[in-house]
């Protein structure tokens, strides 16, 4: 699956990458997290998380709250909305998470994680919901208890990110807390982190008997990564453009703001040669504007040019 990231899988992005892969090779994909505070989260805003377009390959909606009713409500709506799953943030490291006790607030309290579940779970009692946990809060000593709290709160997936908040973003991620996790529930599973290359999502559910694999920041340098297809210079360049495009249709936005979602995506970027570790940096320095869009629809002629017999 696609790993929920704000600033990051909002629709254009999100909607490009699933069009990349059967449903089959990705399974889903998440919206960026939701913030709902005291009150429920307009139809409007939740109808821009879940964008203009629906394919077979479910896109849950991730809110993120602690507020039960506020919670509950916003849960109904994005269901009688048409989102196929509700999914739960309890991994949010942020300032702001922490200091409404919502995110991975939640990783200190199993017992208020529990209640959380099963407010949502008793407002949408026909619509799937997941819940994506970090495996703990300073250490991973509530892992098993966590896991257990979203599985008795009604959540019929669990998403484990195995870092714990304190970890934050580290490089390592320590699989064998999936493992403790899949063994501790019922449900199913879905393991995340420090997942790079396309062969790592089979040597994680071999490793841990998890059911399922989600893959957040490797996904912004390979789209393809969830079919481990090698994209040449021309696919690569095609998506770039595709996304420069979607940005500019549907949000409108000036070529800075593009630009600076584009870099983004170069920060990571692996897929063909388009960018190579002594590339990157140069990439990097372009100034945002125009032309750094005109470089890469040149750039895309050229390789397109090339590819042709
Ligand atoms: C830029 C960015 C934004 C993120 N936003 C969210 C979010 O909105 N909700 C969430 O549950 N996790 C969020 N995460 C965490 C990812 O979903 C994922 O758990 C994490 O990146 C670990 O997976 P990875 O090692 O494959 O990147 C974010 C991560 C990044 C890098």
């Amino acid at each position: 699956m696609l790993a929920p990231m704000e600033g990051v899988t909002e629709p254009c992005f999100r909607d490009l990458v699933i069009g990349l892969h059967r449903p089959e090779q990705l399974g889903g994909a998440f919206t960026e997290f939701v913030r709902v505070v005291h009150h429920p989260v307009p139809a409007k805003q939740l109808l821009e998380h879940l964008g203009p377009e629906r394919f077979e390959t479910p896109v849950g909606l991730q809110l993120m709250g602690s507020d039960l009713d506020a919670l509950g409500e916003t849960a109904k709506r994005a269901a009688e909305l048409g989102a196929p799953v509700i999914d739960l943030n309890f991994g949010c490291p942020s300032k702001g998470a922490l200091r409404g006790c919502a995110g991975s607030a939640l990783l200190d309290d199993p017992a208020a994680l529990e209640r959380l579940v099963r407010a949502v779970r008793d407002s949408i009692p026909t619509t799937p919901l997941s819940a994506k946990i970090r495996a703990g809060g300073d250490d991973d000593s509530l892992l098993v208890e966590l896991a257990q709290a979203a599985e008795a709160g009604g959540a019929q997936l669990l998403t484990v990110h195995c870092r714990t908040r304190a970890e934050a973003y580290r490089d390592t991620a320590d699989w064998d807390r999936l493992a403790r996790a899949v063994e501790a529930v019922g449900i199913p599973v879905c393991g995340n982190g420090g997942m790079s290359v396309h062969t790592d999502l089979a040597r994680m559910r071999q490793a841990t008997g998890c059911a399922y694999g989600m893959i957040g920041r490797a996904a912004l340098g390979n789209p393809w990564i969830f079919s481990g297809h090698a994209a040449t210079r021309e696919e690569a360049l095609g998506f770039l453009l595709g996304y420069a495009d979607l940005l500019e249709q549907r949000g409108g936005l000036p070529a800075r703001f593009i630009t600076a979602r584009l870099k983004q995506l170069f920060r990571h970027w692996v897929a063909s040669d388009l960018v190579t570790e002594a590339t990157r940096t140069e990439w990097l320095r372009r100034p945002n504007d125009e032309a750094f869009i005109q470089h890469l629809r040149e750039l895309a002629t050229l390789a397109g040019a090339s590819s042709r017999p």
